[in-house]
């Protein structure tokens, strides 16, 4: 054995001999250790199956699959090695506190509902998807994310219950979490969290630079949570739970932002109640129904955002699975926190131009349709941030 194995097995890992290099696995067979090459990256593609992958591979993985109508996910766990072990959900929280739970605050989130408004939902897309691109590496993607953050900023300047940040990355394009603080003495302590990722590819570009507007993918889910939020701000809405309103970064290549947000959260042991992630939310497929995925979430955030649509939003839904790792609601489910995914078609029906030049407000995009999630999504804010009797046990 030389050291560094020897490092490995003290750290209760195991050894593969490999053709031409040494990796190390864990209980579950999972490759792990040091990058056996620059050019590879660890491509988790379903729990506990991860390989080294060239770029090559990596993109085939999604755009084949994109172009054969399904979602095709991954996460890149090369900076996450140790975030593999935090998987078990008997080692963290236990999170019942949705399974009985009926809608309540009818009188509050009714009227809030109408302040959404289908404009202001546009205005944000056409802004969002008026960059070259918002990729993880470049500038403009930096630029999408500060503007963000400064519209936050701006809308809740007044309020110093209120702080907006920027979650640097060890890439170029940082998240954005904007925070309202919970009122409750110890609810406070819990969070209650609404995301969609703010970054966007061209997956056809073949190396070279195209443009990737990203309207629909995903400048629309990002544009759900910054309407959300300004509604609720202007409301005077105080939680009583943390409410978070994150963009993350790097989803498109294989959810890089939520992953790091996901770990440290875990990491500090911090009690997240619900997550409900937005990615595409303005194509509204044949069946025009909005769609919960039912797979990597949790089934009772879940049953209860149902329950959400048929008391506020009253239009039909249905049901689909996405595989492994298609968005950002894997990398919290990965953490052991549950997680909601109301998307905006089945997946054999979803928007065909996605990681193309074509991703435009002008590709059937349906603010009308769209607004379906912001109602939801404001509806589960104010729900799950108020108290109810039970609290999140870990
Ligand atoms: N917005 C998509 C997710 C998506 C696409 C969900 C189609 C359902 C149907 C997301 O941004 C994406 O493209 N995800 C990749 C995986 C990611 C880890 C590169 C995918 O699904 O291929
Ligand atoms: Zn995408």
């Amino acid at each position: 054995m030389n050291n560094r194995q020897m490092i490995f097995s003290a750290l209760g890992f195991f050894t593969l001999a490999f053709s031409d290099f040494t990796i190390s696995a864990n209980a579950h067979g999972l490759p792990m250790g040091p990058n056996p090459s620059a050019e590879t990256r660890l491509i988790e593609t379903a729990p506990g199956t991860a390989s080294w992958m060239k770029a090559e591979e990596i993109e085939k993985i999604s755009a084949s699959r994109h172009l054969s109508g399904h979602c095709g996910g991954y996460m890149d766990i090369t900076d996450f090695q140790d975030f593999q072990t935090m998987r078990s959900r008997s080692s963290g929280p236990v999170l019942d506190l949705f399974a009985d739970r009926a809608p309540w605050r009818h009188t509050l989130i009714e009227p809030l509902l109408e302040e959404l408004s289908p404009a202001e939902l546009q205005q944000s897309v056409r802004h969002l998807s008026s960059y070259f691109d918002r990729f993880y590496q470049s500038e403009t993607g930096v630029q999408a994310a500060r503007w963000i953050h400064d519209q936050f900023s701006k809308l809740s300047a007044h309020r110093a219950d209120i702080k907006v940040e920027l979650f640097g990355h060890n890439f170029k394009q940082p998240s954005v979490i904007a925070t309202i603080e919970g009122t409750h003495p110890t609810l406070k302590n819990e969070y209650v969290i609404l995301g969609g990722h703010l970054d966007s590819i061209n997956q056809y570009s073949w190396g070279n630079q195209a443009k990737a507007p990203g309207a629909d993918d995903n400048a629309s889910g990002t544009a759900t949570v910054m309407e959300i939020f300004r509604v609720l701000v202007q409301s005077g809405y105080r939680p009583e739970r943390t409410l978070q309103f994150m963009g993350y970064a790097g989803e498109e290549k294989g959810l890089l932002g939520s992953q790091d947000i996901a770990r440290k959260y875990r990491q500090e042991g911090k009690k997240v109640a619900a997550v409900m992630q937005f990615d595409m939310t303005l194509y509204a497929g044949k069946t025009g129904k909005l769609t919960f995925i039912t797979d990597y979430v949790d089934p009772s955030l879940t049953r209860f955002s149902q329950k959400l649509m048929d008391t506020y939003v009253k239009t039909p839904w249905t049901t689909d699975t996405c595989g492994y790792a298609c968005s950002d609601h894997a990398s919290w489910n990965k953490a052991g926190y549950a997680s909601a995914f109301p998307f905006e078609a089945p997946s054999n029906e979803m928007n065909p131009k996605i990681h193309t030049t074509g991703d435009t407000l002008l590709n059937s995009l349906d603010t009308e349709f769209g607004l379906l999630f912001a109602k939801l999504g404001l509806a589960f804010a104010v729900e799950s941030s108020a108290e109810r009797g039970n609290s999140v046990h870990f």
